[in-house]
Order: structure tokens, then sequence, then C-alpha cells
């Protein structure tokens, strides 16, 4: 099974059951013309997203690594009247091309960017948040973990993407920070009794990667 496969299976689920939305084209064109990678979030995985943040009643979410603001608009679509998400980015050009891309979308009302260090943007922040999506550099993931679990309200959900990076992960002799970071963060994930965890691996139009999803008991 090749890489093609997987682009064209992820093409088929978009073209059949995601459907097309001009606000989320538009952020995506509007990104890769402002020079961001391609690193977004596939269509159907912003529908996943979409789908958790409605399934649990998400009111309130938080976002770390906003990009071009593409998975920030899937997330923000899931919110109801008077929801808030708050995305934090470390780098000012960027959260610039992203608030032109969540506003163009509608949603610019319901969605906070925050600029600067996600870490410490985070240990400002006041709870409960409903969800939380952890998509920034990955060597600071488990204290991104561990402080969003300490603002999330049980029944919430922690969503942790590119866990598994072409299996890369399996190698405890990486030195790799980002490897390292994901590492970390299974060890700390397996062994946080205030959670209910797992890891799924992926495959798609982003290649072999995988998301972690804790609920918090
Ligand atoms: C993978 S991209 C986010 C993609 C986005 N969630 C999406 O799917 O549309 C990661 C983002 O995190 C940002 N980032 C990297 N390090 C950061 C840090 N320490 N604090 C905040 N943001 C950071 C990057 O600038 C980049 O925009």
């Amino acid at each position: 099974m090749s890489r093609e496969t997987w682009t064209a299976f992820d093409a088929y689920i978009e073209d059949r059951l995601v459907g097309r939305d001009a606000g989320l084209e538009a952020a995506l064109a509007d990104s890769a013309a402002a020079g961001l990678a391609p690193i977004a979030v596939s269509p159907a995985y912003g529908k996943l997203l979409h789908i958790l943040a409605l399934s649990i009643g998400a009111k309130r979410i938080v976002e770390v690594g906003t990009l071009g603001g593409y998975s920030t608009i899937w997330l923000a679509r899931a919110l109801p009247a008077g929801g808030k998400l708050t995305t934090l980015e470390i780098d000012p050009p960027t959260a610039k091309v992203a608030r032109a891309n969540i506003d163009r979308a509608g949603v610019g009302g319901k969605v906070e960017i925050i600029v600067g260090p996600a870490l410490q943007s985070l240990q400002k922040l006041e709870g409960p948040f409903d969800l939380a999506f952890i998509d920034a550099n990955k060597n600071q993931n488990p204290e991104y973990f561990t402080e969003c679990l300490a603002r999330m309200r049980s029944g919430g959900l922690i969503i942790v993407d590119n866990v598994v990076r072409d299996g890369r992960v399996l190698n405890a002799a990486s030195e790799d920070p980002d490897i390292k970071g994901v590492r970390r963060l299974f060890d700390l994930m397996g062994h946080e009794p205030q959670v209910t965890v797992t890891a799924i691996q992926t495959v798609g139009v982003k290649g072999y990667d995988g998301l972690a999803i804790a609920r918090v008991n």
C-alpha cells in the first residue's frame, strides 16, 4: 500500500463525506500563498476534530499551534453560540494569516489568538476547557499536556497530533527533540491516572502518523 493510495483515498473521503467549505478552502489557499508550511491537518482529520467537539458539546476549546487556522476553523465551527476557542501561536506573521482566515470563515467572533510561546500563554489561561488540541512543537508535548490537563473539565478530551511520525517514535535512541518529546508524552499519558487514553495510527494525504486521545476522568 503506497502513499499514493492513501492520498487518493483521502480525496475519496473528502469527496464523499467531508464536503466543501469555502472558508476552509480559502484558509488553505491563503496559507500556501503566504508561504506557510503545508502541515495543517487533513480535511478528514479536521472533520474528526469537529465531530469530537460536537460529540462532547464543547463550549470552550484550547488549541496549541495555530498555523493558518485550518484546524481552528474546523473546531470553531463546532462551537455553539457563546462558545469560545483560544488558539496559541508563537509566530506573529503566521498569526496574522490565521486571523484573516478565521475572520473570513465567519468564526472570528469565537476565536482568540494569543501570540507568544504556547507554554507561557497556556500557564496564564483559566479553564475549564472541554477540548484541547495540541499540535505545535513536539519537544514540549508533555508540558503542554500537563498544562492542558490542569485546565480540563471532567469528560473533556485532550487530542495530540503527530504521535507516530512515520514510526520514528519507536526509536528509543533517537536524539531528535521532537521524537523525545513524543516519547516523553507517551510515558506521561500512560502513567496519568486522571485520563483514559489511547493512540491511533493513521495514513493519508499527510503520510503515516497518528493521534493520541485522552479523556479526562
Ligand atoms: C503543525 S502547525 C499547526 C497546524 C494547525 N493546528 C492546523 O492543523 O491547521 C504548528 C504551529 O505551531 C507553531 N508553534 C511552534 N512552536 C510553538 C511554540 N513554542 N508556541 C506556540 N506555537 C508554536 C508553529 O509556528 C506552527 O504554526
